[in-house]
């Protein structure tokens, strides 16, 4: 069943309602992506699984009939054959083994952030922690130094924006990219590995490089700052992470179901006209795979829409399904593991000192997260 006045859905605070309710007139609803993008949002768990591994379906955006362009980089935008060879080439820039030797990196630069607001007794979670903390650890992973950053985190924040042109922002960041896998100076970054394999050409490798940048670190911080924000809103559940009611693995695979930042960020296009749970979509329409809506399914969550970190985990969607699946899916959990255990361990007395400020990107985050607090100094 469809609605027949398209609503309008847009990442931010009222995301996780307005799925509900979207979820509650049927599996395949049309809305207004950001407001103005005509898309079919697909609300249940069991239709995403499908439409993820659908070959009817495409994440290729040049097949949208309406022209609009999407936000898709390097290889997400890719299908099939294809896709399969260039995201192997760039699995072992996000191997097992190399995440976690990060381990100790992230530990280091976490414990600097989080003293380093310490003795003011009040910080901005999001700026001073979580975004200053994803963006090291992408420098780290691609070989970028530190102070070089400003050269493309204001790009890469552009392409992020759902509306307006991206061109120049992409130009530049391909830019600045293309020079540092031609200079080859990164020494401990992923880009010389990337570049010495026959498998890509120098135009992949730096597309490459931008799919790491731009899909890791945004995403990153915002599930940080959501997750944060979630911890504030139920002390219960963030004294059941610091006494270890809960454990760390169990707390981020409910955090990341319960407030993930890619809630609607995920879309497929129709290459053909294909009847998806009784609903038929013509060819060339967006589909939004609604993974906040898989998320807090009543049918396989109980309580679905309750904080709980001592809930045995059974699968969220955030990191999405099929051949798509998430590259970086274990850095991210590394990540918001080091990051939140520390703040909740250090942090006594969390609580907001002003209104959170959620942000307008293509994902669901607080750009500024207020808090004040007791420190725990040696903790
Ligand atoms: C909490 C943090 C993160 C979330 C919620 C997240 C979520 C996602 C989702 C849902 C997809 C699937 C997109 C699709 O099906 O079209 C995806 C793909 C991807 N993510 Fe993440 N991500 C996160 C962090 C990261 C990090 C840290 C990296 C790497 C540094 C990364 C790299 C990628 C890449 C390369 C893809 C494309 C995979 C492909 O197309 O084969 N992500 N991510």
């Amino acid at each position: 069943m469809t609605t027949t006045r398209p609503a309008g859905l847009v990442p931010g605070p009222a995301i996780y309602e307005d799925l509900r309710r979207l979820a509650g007139s049927g599996p395949v609803v049309k809305v207004l992506l950001h407001g103005r993008l005509p898309a079919w949002l697909l609300t249940r768990p069991e239709d995403i699984a499908h439409a993820a591994v659908d070959p009817r379906l495409t994440s290729d955006g040049s097949f949208l009939s309406d022209g609009t362009s999407s936000v898709k980089f390097g290889f997400m935008g890719v299908d099939g054959a294809a896709h399969a060879r260039l995201r192997r080439s760039a699995t072992s820039a996000l191997s097992p083994r190399r995440v976690r030797a990060l381990r100790p990196y992230l530990h280091r630069i976490t414990d600097d952030a989080v003293g380093a607001v310490l003795p003011a007794g009040h910080a901005d979670l999001v700026t001073d922690v979580a975004l200053p903390i994803a963006m090291r650890v992408i420098c780290e992973l691609l070989g970028v130094p530190v102070d070089e950053r400003d050269h493309f985190q204001g790009a890469a924040n552009e392409m992020l924006v759902p509306s307006g042109d991206r061109a120049p922002a992409r130009l530049r960041l391909f830019d600045y990219l293309t020079t540092l896998v031609r200079d080859e100076r990164p020494e401990c970054g992923v880009l010389p590995a990337l570049a010495a394999t026959d498998a890509l050409s120098e135009w992949e490798v730096v597309e490459t490089a931008a799919l790491l940048l731009v899909a890791g670190y945004q995403t990153t911080a915002d599930l940080i700052g959501s997750a944060m924000l979630a911890l504030i809103e139920h002390p219960e559940q963030l004294r059941a992470l610091r006494d270890g009611t809960s454990t760390a693995d169990k707390a981020i695979e409910e955090l990341l179901r319960y407030c993930g930042p890619m809630a609607i960020g995920v879309t497929r296009y129709t290459k053909e006209a294909v009847t998806l749970a009784g609903t038929t979509i013509p060819a060339g329409e967006r589909v939004v795979l609604g993974l906040g809506s898989a998320n807090r399914d009543p049918h396989r969550y109980a309580g679905s829409d309750r904080l709980d970190l001592t809930r045995e985990p059974a699968g969220h969607f955030s990191f999405g399904r099929g051949p798509h699946y998430c590259l970086g899916a274990s850095l991210a959990q590394l990540e918001a593991e080091v990051v939140i255990t520390t703040l909740c361990r250090r942090l006594r007395g969390l609580r907001l000192a002003a209104e959170p400020v959620w942000h307008t990107t293509i994902f669901s985050g607080v750009a500024h997260l207020p808090v004040a607090f007791t420190a725990v100094h040696g903790a």
